[in-house]
């Protein structure tokens, strides 16, 4: 399926070289249009932004960090159209801020205060600017603008009401001071992968929400060894005593500061916030053609949070959704839902009630893979023994497996994998993609040793710095006979890598100048082409070039064959790892198309139905530039997208583009 319509042939650009300019770069015959940037106004009543950390009312701006980003279609009228192609709405993550020391420095005048406690004010911006946005755009006369005034803007923010969904609903690990019968919460955090329901509405993962909150050094003694909220914190990244990364909780006595502070302070959790860190890490689901609040779905399992994609739905059988959790050694889910796809259910009168028959009841089951390139979903409920009988944390509902899921997952034995990031469906096949951006704790022997799916481990000197591990990252994809079925057939479809790398342990997929990348992140297959959109997150091969966008050729999986890895141990042993890796990727089947500017992860991508209009955004341009230097544009190490003539001042933004090809074809040919 190389040929496109008509005479469009899939890869006929010229590769984008990889390169350090502060620019967007795309082939020969392309087009980039900067349309929606970090404070922007889209709400009434916020005023033009200026973009020197003056500006306020974030909760009626775009918000911070761009990240997974999902299109729905309007017609000329204004109603949901999955047809449409020149008008539509962008849901959008706001998964961060760009920090050092607890501030948000490019929000802020001076760069702000970067020691506890944090001024109210400040505290409040930084509030309001995570969360999600919706925002109208649409072309005319040859170019695509955002629409400031559209009914249907929106932003939710860290502090908008969510409604609890799901087997977690009503659980005791979910009482709060706010919501003491567990049905409500505040707010949604670190939205990061996204993903579009069959039903027609967006959802969004909740990744490192666990970073933002505060748990006194003596948290663990007050509540005793024996609360299982222990365990479930610890397990998820909180340990009592560490700092929050931002340091809300010192904001103020009002409780939108101190609901970010998850010491037991009362007498029960009716009382403080000990349990606020369990209503995130979920799905959360938006309708973006109304206002109706947002739904946690709780039922796909809580963890750090990436992509969600939905396999196609066949009419009879369950709706299936594959996920990643985004840390080292962390696992890759999926959900099978208890009802029944009914194919009615594709344009139903009210989305979020469709969201409720087939999100709230269903099965989660994490993947362990073998070494034969064979697999096995296993199910994460009290049907599971190792679950049922675990001796190190008691299930006793469905709601605690849904909270605790990472727990779940260790008693039944899934695979830990190099850091699950964003997955996809090919559409022609079903095959299902997963991103494992890289594993810095991956090591040949150990506690995370290297596995047939995991079989990386190596050495990259840079800037004198040795980084070890998966360095580079790979995309493992299955092959199932039906969604939900639990056994699988995988291969990896591709090992990132420098071109030059040694070509027996890391350079396995046989990359060259025109594909070569590290740390495959974001990743999208376009229903118009079937073409494979590949997008990197990373910090190993930045001496050489920013973050990328590349296109590849799906192929098949089983298309490559076994390869055996051997690495010599220092006492002069061998350890052989036989794994499986797709065809070589020659520049016929997998091409760089975009390069973004300095210090950006390229991400989020959707396109208009017809395959010619591609929207990404452009995540943290200038990240690492030091507080210090926030009022000295000439040390940003980038400044774009003002550079580009876009918007005041010269804080770097992140931004969505569009990417149009000036002979109105298809992206990607
Ligand atoms: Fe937000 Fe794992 O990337
Ligand atoms: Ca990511
Ligand atoms: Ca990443
Ligand atoms: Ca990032």
């Amino acid at each position: 399926h190389s040929m496109g319509a008509g005479n469009e042939r899939l890869l006929a650009f010229n590769a984008v070289p990889k390169g350090l300019a502060d620019v967007v770069t795309v082939p020969a015959g392309y087009k980039v249009e900067i349309i929606y940037a970090l404070g922007d106004p889209i709400l009434g009543g916020a005023a033009a932004f200026k973009n020197d950390g003056t500006d306020t009312d974030f909760d009626k701006r775009a918000g911070d960090h761009h990240d997974g980003m999902e299109w729905f279609g309007l017609d000329a009228g204004g109603k949901p159209s999955r047809n449409a192609v020149n008008r539509g709405l962008l849901a959008v993550n706001h998964e961060a801020t760009t920090d050092e020391k607890l501030s948000s420095h490019f929000l802020h005048a001076n760069g702000g205060k970067t020691s506890l406690p944090r001024p109210a004010a400040e505290v409040d911006k930084e509030l309001m600017i995570h969360g999600l946005s919706v925002v109208e755009v649409a072309a005319a006369g040859g170019a695509w603008k955002y629409q400031p005034s559209s009914a249907f803007n929106r932003r939710i923010t860290t502090m908008t009401e969510a409604v609890v969904h799901g087997p977690a609903r009503g659980s005791a690990h979910l009482v709060t001071k706010f919501s003491p019968d567990a049905t409500r919460c505040r707010g949604t955090l670190n939205n990061c992968g996204t993903g579009k329901t069959p039903w027609g509405t967006f959802v969004s993962g909740e990744e490192n929400w666990y970073g933002y909150f505060f748990r006194d050094a003596k948290d663990d003694d007050k509540r005793g060894k024996k609360d299982p909220s222990v365990a479930g914190l610890q397990r998820y990244g909180r340990i009592a005593g560490a700092a929050s990364r931002h340091g809300w909780e010192s904001g103020g006595t009002a409780d939108q500061y101190v609901r970010w502070n998850n010491s037991a302070s009362g007498a029960s959790a009716r009382d403080d916030y000990r349990n606020e860190m369990n209503t995130f890490g979920y799905v959360v689901e938006l309708d973006a053609y109304t206002q109706q609040p947002l739904r946690k779905r709780t039922g796909l399992g809580r963890f750090a949070h990436e992509s969600v994609s939905f396999a196609k739905p066949v009419a009879g059988q369950p709706v299936v959704a594959y996920m990643g959790d985004d840390a080292r050694g962390e696992y890759m889910y999926k959900f099978v839902s208890a009802a029944k796809w009914d194919a009615a259910d594709a344009n139903p009168a009210d989305r979020l009630a469709a969201g409720d028959k087939y999100l709230d009841q269903g099965t989660l089951f994490a993947a362990k893979f073998k070494a034969d390139g064979t697999g096995e979903w296993l199910e994460l409920s009290l049907n599971n023994p190792f679950i049922a009988a675990n001796p190190d944390f008691e299930f006793k509902t469905a709601a605690d497996i849904a909270i605790f899921t990472r727990l779940a997952a260790d008693a039944a034995g899934a695979t830990k994998m190099d850091r699950p990031e964003w997955g996809g469906i090919n559409p022609r096949t079903g095959e299902f993609y997963m991103s494992l951006t890289n594993n810095a704790n991956r090591t040949v022997d150990g506690e995370m040793a290297t596995d047939a799916a995991n079989p990386r481990s190596y050495s990259d000197m840079k800037d004198g710095k040795e980084s070890k591990g998966n360095v580079n990252g790979h995309i493992i994809r299955t092959a199932q006979a039906t969604p939900a079925a639990t056994a699988f057939k995988w291969d990896v479809y591709l090992f990132a890598a420098e071109a030059d790398a040694d070509k027996s342990l890391v350079n396995l997929s046989g990359l060259t100048d025109e594909n070569d990348m590290s740390a495959p992140d974001g990743l999208a297959f376009s229903e118009a082409t079937g073409l494979c959109w590949i997008q990197t997150d990373d910090s190993a091969y930045t001496d050489k070039t920013n973050c990328m966008l590349l296109a590849g050729m799906p192929g098949k999986v089983g298309d490559g064959g076994k390869k055996t890895l051997a690495y010599k141990r220092t006492d002069g042993s061998e350890k052989r790892i036989d794994t499986y890796v797709g065809r070589a990727a020659t520049p016929a089947t997998l091409k760089r198309f975009l390069v973004g500017p300095k210090d950006c992860e390229i991400t989020g991508l959707c396109e208009t139905p017809d395959g010619r209009a591609l929207f990404i955004n452009i995540q943290h341009p200038g990240e690492t530039t030091k507080m210090a230097d926030v009022n000295d544009p000439a040390k940003y190490t980038s400044q774009w997208p003002a550079n580009a003539g876009y918007g005041a001042g010269k804080r770097p933004r992140s931004a969505t583009i569009v990417i149009t090809k000036i002979d109105g074809g298809r992206i990607g040919t």
